[in-house]
């Protein structure tokens, strides 16, 4: 016997909490962006992944708060469409979570956590130096299904911390890498340190 949720049919807090649980673990984008006047916003988003490489696709979800208004990291990519997408070890998983803080825009998260901006290359949003992987992206399309808004990014450049990655192959090495990810909402998440490997089948 299974259990039966009508997803459709309850759209919202009850099916969040089923699907995030289910969909697990998650990798979470840890995104700067910029406003009008400068000021560096960074937000993690577990509704996130890579979709493909040729051209590099990422797409992420902030949904809209609850009285409507996009949060700052939307805001921002609407008005100027670059950002950073940073994946995070455990590290840095606490300066992470300080950054879901809402705060009010106009007010960056990245002192209150601790981060330490460097400069992109690509785009004016700054990274933040302590995360092992730094994402350089330029939106391409932002759609807005009920309150969710579905961003998805190119990703132009990537900055991966020395010994992370062989730079003639680009193999990653999980003994110097073990990002987090996300479980169930608000306070769950997984190591990356637990794998195995499975033999990818052949045509005969
Ligand atoms: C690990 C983690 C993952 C999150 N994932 C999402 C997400 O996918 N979508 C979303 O709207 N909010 C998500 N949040 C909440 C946002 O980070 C939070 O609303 C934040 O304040 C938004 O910041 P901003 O207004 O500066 O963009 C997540 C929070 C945490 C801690």
């Amino acid at each position: 016997m299974s259990l039966r949720f009508d997803v459709a049919a309850h759209p919202g807090a009850l099916a969040y909490k089923l699907l995030a649980g289910l969909v697990v673990p998650r990798p979470i984008a840890l995104v700067t962006t910029i406003d009008a006047a400068g000021v560096v916003n960074a937000a993690p988003f577990s509704f996130f992944n890579v979709m493909g490489a040729e051209p590099a696709i990422a797409v992420f979800a902030p949904a809209d708060r609850d009285d409507g208004t996009p949060k700052d990291t939307a805001a921002n990519l609407l008005a100027n469409g670059e950002c950073v997408i940073h994946l995070c070890d455990e590290a840095v998983a606490a300066m992470m979570v300080e950054c879901a803080r809402p705060l009010p825009p106009g007010v960056s998260e990245v002192p209150r956590a601790g981060f330490t901006l460097a400069p992109s290359e690509r785009v004016r949003s700054p990274r933040l130096a302590e995360c092992p992987v730094a994402l350089e992206c330029r939106v391409l399309d932002i759609r807005k299904y009920g309150e969710n808004r579905l961003v998805v990014v190119e990703i132009l450049l990537a900055h991966v911390r020395e010994g992370v990655a062989d730079p003639s192959t680009w193999k990653v090495d999980y003994a110097q890498y073990a990002p987090i990810g996300r479980l169930n909402s608000p306070d769950g998440y997984a190591r990356t340190t637990d794998r195995f490997t499975l033999r990818f089948p052949s045509e005969d």
